[in-house]
């Protein structure tokens, strides 16, 4: 059935009422930052692609894994906005940025500019260098909220090699401008590694036009696949500098001929699938992108939006403090975050938790994450169910 309802019905209430019915009758799901709700062309791609399994795995590995994991590939490669050949399937976010910073060839006295706050893979892959004479430097949020290059460019010398950042925190919602970050870590010899998940399936992204040159994502979020999933770009420029790490028998060209002991690693960023992949997961992952390319990212970066700032409204008429930075009172993300004056926050996600709705405390903030189907009506009950 389409997602475009011939009878001219609103695409978003028509994807909510086909795909998202079981999560919306269980309640109301405002943490899309957190986990998404499966939407049930993924829920039954699993159970019949397990149910093949159970028949017979490798007529099921021929016919439906490998072109799945394919044309998963092809899509997620389309919504960064990056050449497929240079994106490799990883479990997780964590996953893909350890392999940067593990693999890089980084040298003694070589140091990594970080945002401080920011979520703990964005961070922890870099401190672990320090066995190697790698420093991890740490930049402060303003009191704004916001991050800013010139903040991290303060921070560089010559011996910096990398910049780390979320495009969206975790914490407050704050949506960085990745080409401008990108720009200041090439002026100062660095690359850009960003770290995607917050935004990745609820904006439109263009990570090659950016000039970013690693970008990590896992897709339990805005993505809307199962967790253990993920993907991980690399250009070119950035693997000619990194190491072997993580090789296995799938990182070579001649990958599937196991009687063969030569080892060519393969050319591109797909060296670092070392092994059996998480097939199930990514059959997963192709139904939930088919799904945000049927809706339409600019239609769904434009709803997400709506959404949030509506948030950001009725949360603020209610007494709370935004923390989400805005430009002109308009939040760029699809995470708005929030403090009551007096209550502690987890005296406000228990009153919602209690009223059905899924929402989040992170970083001294509650925070609310609406998807594309999720509808004013939501946001309304949601407001309807914060404490005085
Ligand atoms: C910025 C950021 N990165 C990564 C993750 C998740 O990491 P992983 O995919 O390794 O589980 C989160 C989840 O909260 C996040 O907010």
């Amino acid at each position: 059935m389409s997602i475009h309802g011939s009878d001219g019905t609103d695409v978003f209430e028509t994807a909510r009422r086909l795909e998202f019915s079981a999560s919306t009758a269980a309640g109301i799901s405002l943490n899309h930052a957190g986990i998404s709700p499966s939407p049930a062309r993924v829920v039954r791609a699993i159970q019949e692609t397990a149910a093949a399994m159970g028949r017979d795995p490798m007529a099921c590995f021929m016919q439906t894994l490998l072109p799945g994991m394919t044309s998963a590939r092809t899509r997620l490669a389309r919504l960064m906005g990056v050449p497929p050949e240079h994106l490799a399937f990883t479990k997780n976010t964590g996953h893909g940025l350890a392999l940067i910073a593990d693999g890089l060839a980084l040298e003694p006295g070589d140091n990594v500019v970080v945002a401080a706050y920011e979520y703990p893979a964005v961070v922890y892959p870099w401190y672990a260098q320090k066995w190697r004479g790698v420093e991890t430097r740490l930049v402060d949020l303003r009191p704004d909220g916001t991050l800013r290059p010139e903040d991290f460019a303060a921070k560089m010398d010559d011996r910096s090699r990398v910049v780390a950042l979320s495009w969206v925190q975790f914490g407050n919602g704050f949506r960085a401008d990745l080409a401008e970050f990108a720009e200041m870590a090439h002026n100062h010899g660095a690359i850009l590694v960003a770290d995607v998940i917050q935004a990745l399936g609820a904006s439109p992204c263009m990570i090659e036009a950016w000039n970013v040159d690693v970008a990590a994502t896992g897709a339990h979020k805005w993505l809307m696949a199962p967790p253990g999933t993920g993907g991980l770009y690399i250009a070119p420029h950035v693997l000619e500098n990194m190491h072997l790490v993580n090789m296995g028998a799938g990182s070579v060209v001649n990958a599937g001929r196991f009687d063969s002991t030569e080892f060519t690693p393969k050319p591109t960023a797909q060296r670092y699938e070392e092994g059996s992949p998480n097939a199930l997961g990514l059959i997963g992952l192709e139904a939930a992108l088919s799904l945000i390319e049927d809706v339409g990212i600019e239609r769904i970066g434009e709803r997400v939006l709506a959404l949030a700032a509506h948030a950001a409204r009725l949360v603020e008429a209610k007494g709370y403090r935004i923390t989400t930075p805005s430009e002109d009172g308009v939040p760029r993300s699809g995470l708005v975050t929030f403090r009551h004056s007096s209550l502690p926050n987890e005296v406000v996600l228990e009153a919602l938790t209690k009223a059905g709705i899924a929402a989040a405390v992170r970083a001294g903030n509650v925070r609310f994450s609406p998807h594309f189907y999720n509808n004013e009506a939501d946001i309304t009950a949601a407001v309807a169910a914060l404490p005085e």
